[in-house]
């Protein structure tokens, strides 16, 4: 009998603007495998609540739009798009109204079991990596690499100041801060599955760190 090779998982988790999605993509592409970016789908059941009007603390309103949400990932030109109920959601969720709420979303235990059981669904049977808070502890505790980036606080912000400028919204660097310091403080004190370094994660603090140098670095761990 032929022996099952067990497929590859790779964790990244860590606090807002550590620049996990962008390193995430690129070494996902790298290594060849699937990337799921389970922050987007946090960000847009807030998305869809927020468009239908379903206050974040009406239970029953979260119910109904988590039974019937559907979410959907779809590669384009090299950009991955994410599809709300059918809408194409990928710039809408990255708005700093988004990015206000959606951690009042996200520690809702509803919508975090719904959130874990699809993408432990997706994570079923293929090589993936994903980014996000609780991927580490929770999502994929069984990992084969578990990584924890981080970076100061300034250079988080500095970088989000960039990545929404070149976006053409203006940015005022202190309220950024502020903002970024907020969503670190409620996605580290909610009580489920909150953001937190997997005990058999690497920390690895990117302040001084490039881009690429960051990507190669985790690359060069995983081959090893
Ligand atoms: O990675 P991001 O900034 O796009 O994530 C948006 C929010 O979603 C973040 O404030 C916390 C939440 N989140 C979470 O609670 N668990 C995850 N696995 C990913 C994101």
């Amino acid at each position: 009998m032929t022996e099952q090779k067990k497929s590859l998982q790779i964790a990244i988790d860590g606090p807002a603007g550590a620049g996990k999605s962008s390193v995430a993509k690129v070494l996902a592409r790298r290594l060849g495998c699937i990337y799921l970016d389970t922050g987007a789908m946090y960000r847009a059941v807030t998305w869809l609540a927020m468009e239908r009007q379903v206050a974040f603390d009406d239970m029953d309103g979260m119910k109904q739009l988590l039974d019937t949400l559907q979410l959907e990932f779809e590669e384009a030109d090299g950009v991955q798009r994410l599809y709300c109920n059918g809408t194409d959601v990928t710039e809408a969720i990255r708005t700093p109204e988004i990015s206000a709420n959606v951690s009042a979303v996200s520690m809702i235990p509803l919508v975090r079991e719904e959130m874990v059981a699809q993408q432990q669904k997706i994570a079923a049977g293929c090589d993936v990596l994903m980014d996000g808070r609780d991927i580490g502890t929770t999502v994929l505790p069984d990992a084969q690499y578990k990584f924890f980036l981080t970076a100061s606080l300034a250079e988080r912000a500095r970088r989000r100041a960039l990545e929404l400028q070149q976006k053409g919204v203006e940015v005022d660097m202190e309220q950024l801060m502020q903002d970024i310091a907020l969503r670190d403080k409620k996605d580290s004190s909610r009580e489920v599955s909150p953001l937190k370094q997997a005990e058999d994660a690497e920390c690895i603090d990117t302040s001084d760190l490039s881009f690429d140098e960051v990507v190669e670095k985790l690359f060069c761990k995983i081959k090893k």
